[in-house]
């Protein structure tokens, strides 16, 4: 990053381990784990972050902003450090990805989310394309003859946006199951929908993606797929040269279409 210039990306993913305290891996497909461990715990972990994130900061451009994914363990703790970071102000979600997998009774409710922090760079000068997911709640529309949908009142009738309603900070997106056409065996690794979401809301084609902890780099694959210029790294070289094999298949899929 640091070899980065000021304001080179439009958007940041940041996917860092979320110190469990173990090694995460390896799989059936050879030493794909990674350490998820820190030296002073929580305050160790945090102190890894800090100046990382700050350089993310300086590298957004006016209208970027910064997604940084993390789970129960660490969120409350990066959140206070985002907002010293960015400042309150340029806060805007904490998205709750949902996803159902298998668990056990115990003696909590299972633990079926992680949670995506998000910042503008500057407020109101950062890009975001509204998406549309579902369908409305309200009941017996009706459709006018250009397939608009319409509620009708007293007082006339009320237009909904024919895509649906606009999109929420809970998001429902399935876990990669373990035979996925995109699983490639690196632990962590994530859905590509899940992903696809962040680009299409928070950039435009042309525009620069980064992920500098790419892992088996799904962020750089659905980048690539949408148009966009992307930067990934990644401090294990397995990761770096599952991220590479996956990004070229992708662009040689892309030119045989
Ligand atoms: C949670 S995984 C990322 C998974 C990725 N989003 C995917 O879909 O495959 C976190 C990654 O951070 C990497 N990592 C850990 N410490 C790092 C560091 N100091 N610099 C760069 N990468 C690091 C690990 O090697 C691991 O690949």
């Amino acid at each position: 990053m640091q070899t980065l210039p000021d304001a080179s990306c439009d958007l940041i993913y940041a996917d860092p381990p979320f110190n469990q305290n173990r090694r995460m891996g390896p799989t059936q497909k050879g030493d794909t784990s990674f350490d998820d461990r820190f030296v002073g715990g929580l305050d160790g972990y945090v102190s890894f972050l800090r100046p990382r994130l700050c350089e993310m900061r300086r590298l957004l451009s006016e209208r970027g902003s910064l997604f940084v994914h993390l789970n129960w363990r660490a969120v409350h703790y990066v959140k206070i450090e985002l907002d010293r970071i960015f400042g309150v102000d340029n806060f805007l979600n904490e998205i709750i990805w949902g996803y159902r997998s298998g668990s056990r009774p115990g003696r909590w409710f299972s633990r079926k989310h992680d949670t995506i922090l998000v910042y503008a760079k500057s407020l109101g000068n950062h890009t975001f394309n509204v998406l549309r997911e579902g369908e409305y709640r309200t009941r017996d529309l009706k459709r006018s003859a250009d397939g608009v949908p319409y509620k009708e009142t007293r007082k006339g009738p009320i237009f909904f946006h024919p895509n649906g309603p606009a999109m929420t900070d809970v998001w429902n997106v399935p876990i990669l199951s373990t035979v996925s056409r995109e699983r490639t065996g690196y632990p962590t690794q994530k859905p590509e929908a899940l992903l696809r979401r962040i680009v299409l809301a928070c950039s435009n084609e042309g525009d620069t993606v980064a992920d500098f902890f790419c892992g088996s780099g799904t962020m750089l694959v659905v980048a690539q797929e949408l148009g966009r210029k992307w930067i990934g790294c990644d401090e294990s070289a397995e990761a770096v040269a599952i991220a590479s094999a996956r990004v070229t298949a992708a662009r040689e899929s892309r030119q045989r279409a």
